[in-house]
């Protein structure tokens, strides 16, 4: 698969998780920016949600694949989307993290080199 795939593949799983993790009480929100004044070699892109949030003692956690900190009763998926992308993000020379309180949305940024570009689509 080509880096724009995959790129659009980290893109899906990120705004299907903001969907299915929305707050029972809320109007779910999803923004997606680019973070201003990033490093001059790279830019970050924010996906943010006001969903259910994620406690910080998760944060590494959540990026391994097949976790999952519900049910599958209770939320559907295996658990291997944010492992896809940190795989993806890794791969082109960037990152993945993850900002967040439980119960005040969850906030992702990828972080994008600009300097080296990309690999080649192979
Ligand atoms: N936006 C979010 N808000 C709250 N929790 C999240 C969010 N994104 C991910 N999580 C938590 O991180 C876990 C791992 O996410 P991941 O996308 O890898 O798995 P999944 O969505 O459960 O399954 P799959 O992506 O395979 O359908 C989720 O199960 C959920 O507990
Ligand atoms: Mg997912």
């Amino acid at each position: 698969m080509g880096v724009f795939n995959q790129l659009a593949q980290v893109f899906q799983n990120l705004i299907s998780n903001s969907i299915k993790f929305q707050a029972p009480d809320k109007k779910p929100k999803i923004i997606i920016s680019c973070i201003p004044n990033s490093q001059a070699d790279r830019k970050v892109i924010s996906v943010k949600d006001n969903g259910i949030g994620i406690d910080e003692e998760h944060f590494k956690e959540i990026f391994r694949p097949f976790r999952k900190l519900h049910a599958r009763t209770e939320y559907k998926g295996s658990g291997i989307g944010l492992s896809i992308c940190k795989k993806i993000m890794t791969r082109i020379g960037g990152d993945i993290a993850v900002k967040s309180k439980k119960s005040e949305g969850a906030e992702f940024l990828l972080t994008f080199p600009l300097a080296k570009g990309v690999p080649s689509e192979t």
